[in-house]
């Protein structure tokens, strides 16, 4: 018979132990937000604390992303950079924010808001334990910010 591969939450963690060094993983977010199809000018690193959890947020002034790209992002293998402008891409097997971001927490949350859309998406081994999951899923949030009643565009889970 023929089945899905599927990957199961444990996965997010073995998949992270790549990286020996945090700084490594930091990389993988920076590499993102270089890579042509974000172009960020500007990088920040901060650390806060959110109900007594320690919590570092990445944040950049790139193109951003859609329900489209959020997904990807938050999937496994999915890279479908090119070449812009000469800039060649950093990230091309698709697995750089999943490797970096579960190495650095157990639990990451991706805000963006683009001319059109408000996203967040969410990859959290908390969760996945919580509910006893067998596969990775992840909730996805979008909304039109060009409606006045900021509708929701799609939300998966
Ligand atoms: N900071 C970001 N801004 C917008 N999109 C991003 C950002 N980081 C990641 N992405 C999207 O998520 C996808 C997956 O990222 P990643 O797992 O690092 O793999 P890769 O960089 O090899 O494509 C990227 O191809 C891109 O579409
Ligand atoms: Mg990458």
């Amino acid at each position: 018979s023929f089945r899905r591969s599927n990957v199961s939450p444990r996965f997010l963690h073995s998949n992270s132990t790549s990286h020996t060094w945090p700084f490594g993983a930091i990389a993988m977010l920076i590499d993102n937000a270089y890579d042509p199809d974000v172009s960020a000018k500007q990088f920040w690193i901060d650390k806060t604390v959110v109900k007594d959890q320690d919590c570092l947020t990445f944040m950049d002034n790139g193109y951003g992303l859609d329900l489209r790209t959020m997904h990807k992002m938050l999937s496994f293998g999915f890279s479908d950079k090119t070449t812009v402008k000469g800039v060649q891409p950093i990230g091309i097997y698709g697995n750089g924010f999943k490797s970096g971001s579960m190495r650095l927490g157990k639990d990451a949350i991706v805000f963006s808001k683009s001319k059109s859309t408000s996203c967040v998406g969410m990859l959290s081994q908390t969760y996945l334990e919580k509910i006893g999951a067998e596969q990775i899923i992840v909730p996805i949030v979008c909304f039109d910010q060009t409606k006045s009643d900021k509708h929701i565009l799609d939300l998966m889970q």
